[in-house]
């Protein structure tokens, strides 16, 4: 079955006694037994009865199941947020004196996280420039126990070659995990290509209405195992509310896919043929640096496109400022087309070292492309660039 119809189909309930189509919300925080031998039999894993919904929740784990049916993994896990996913699947796979290898453009979050936190317990964290990822082998050491990366990148979109950090981790005994969100699993196949782990915040593309905040993470039973039982420590699991909402987006995640990949390439094409834009990022266009790349492992090039305009800070405030469509707002993945300034959230506080490692300059902006009629969305971007 396609995409598409696994993400209406898999969700759907089993109880035979009620029928429902679909899933319901089940609001309980506990499950109830009818004997001690009953508990018993679900303490030893004889029954697969539910217990208490920070561990498992019915309407949780029918979602879990659509996301691992996307991502062609045999386990999924969701979380209360992104950075809920991200820092449960660390927690749960590293310990004091690990290394982590991490491409140095990355989710400002993640890499805070990294840095920040996770040094605290003992975690060793290296960063690695995105150039060095074209000999993947070279990245990684004896040390390292798990290797971290995105693509494409915001807000520069560029691309790692995901099969050629797959096979090098996998001949180390490297565990490497993707943040695919700005692909999502209809663009993207990352474990087919030999990763291990992809992770997502469910709040972009797979709610895809902006009124969700949640995380995902897929992949093969051990290590969601270890994962799912410092889930259960850590309380970070998706409120069951939430994830029927995210449920519901899940089933047309796929339509949504490709109409913001072709407004995406509408605009971004507008965008390169006009001379008041400097530069655009977006890995559809033959222009764009990782273009190749993303020829051979994406089937679709996303929804989120990137100017880079002349005049720094003050000529992409003028714009963003002018825009009427395009609404002024952090975040991407949401059915309404969005705009921010890198420097003024995503990469906010960061050095200007820091800022030219990651490919951000001052006159960026980012554009989160929905699903509005592409004309319009041309007419603003053009009224915008004054
Ligand atoms: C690529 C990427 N990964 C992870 C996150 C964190 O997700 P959340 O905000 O759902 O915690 C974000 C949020 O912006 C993101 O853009």
């Amino acid at each position: 079955m396609k995409p598409e119809t696994k993400a209406i189909h898999r969700g759907r309930s089993q109880a035979a006694e009620v029928a429902p189509l679909t899933t319901p919300i089940y609001e309980s925080t506990t499950f109830v037994f009818d004997s001690a031998a009953d508990v018993e039999a679900h303490a030893e894993g004889r029954s697969a009865r539910y217990l208490y919904s920070r561990y498992e929740n019915p309407t949780v784990e029918a979602v879990e199941g659509v996301v691992a049916e996307l991502e062609g993994a045999e386990s999924a896990r969701l979380f209360a947020s992104g950075m809920a996913a991200t820092v449960t699947t660390l927690a749960g796979l590293l310990k004091a004196g690990d290394e982590v290898v991490c491409c140095a453009a990355i989710y400002g979050g993640t890499l805070r996280l990294l840095t920040d936190l996770l040094s605290k317990f003992g975690v060793r964290v290296r960063l690695v420039d995105l150039e060095a990822f074209g000999r993947p082998a070279d990245v990684l050491r004896d040390e390292t126990r798990l290797l971290w990366f995105e693509s494409p990148i915001n807000p520069t979109l560029r691309c790692l070659d995901i099969e050629a950090i797959g096979a090098a981790c996998r001949a180390r005994g490297v565990t490497s995990v993707i943040d695919n969100t700005f692909a999502s699993p209809i663009n993207q196949a990352p474990l087919a290509r030999g990763v291990d782990l992809a992770m997502h915040s469910a709040t972009k593309y797979l709610n895809g209405h902006s009124d969700v905040t949640g995380g995902a993470v897929a992949g093969g039973t051990d290590l969601m195992s270890a994962v799912g039982a410092t889930r259960r420590l850590m309380g970070t699991i998706l409120d069951p509310r939430a994830a029927y909402a995210l449920g519901r987006g899940l089933k047309t995640l796929a339509v949504r896919i490709g109409r913001h990949n072709a407004n995406a390439l509408a605009v971004a094409q507008f965008l390169e043929s006009d001379r008041r834009v400097r530069r655009v990022y977006y890995p559809g266009l033959a222009s764009h640096p990782d273009h190749a790349i993303a020829v051979r492992q994406m089937r679709g090039f996303g929804g989120i496109v990137c100017l880079d305009l002349e005049g720094g800070l003050s000529r992409a405030a003028a714009f963003f400022d002018r825009l009427q469509l395009f609404v002024r707002a952090a975040s991407l993945g949401g059915v309404e087309s969005l705009c921010s300034l890198p420097v003024l959230t995503s990469h906010h506080g960061l050095s200007a070292e820091a800022l030219q490692r990651a490919g951000v300059s001052a006159g960026m902006a980012r554009l989160s492309v929905g699903l509005e009629a592409p004309e319009d969305l041309v007419a603003d971007l053009d009224r915008a660039l004054g």
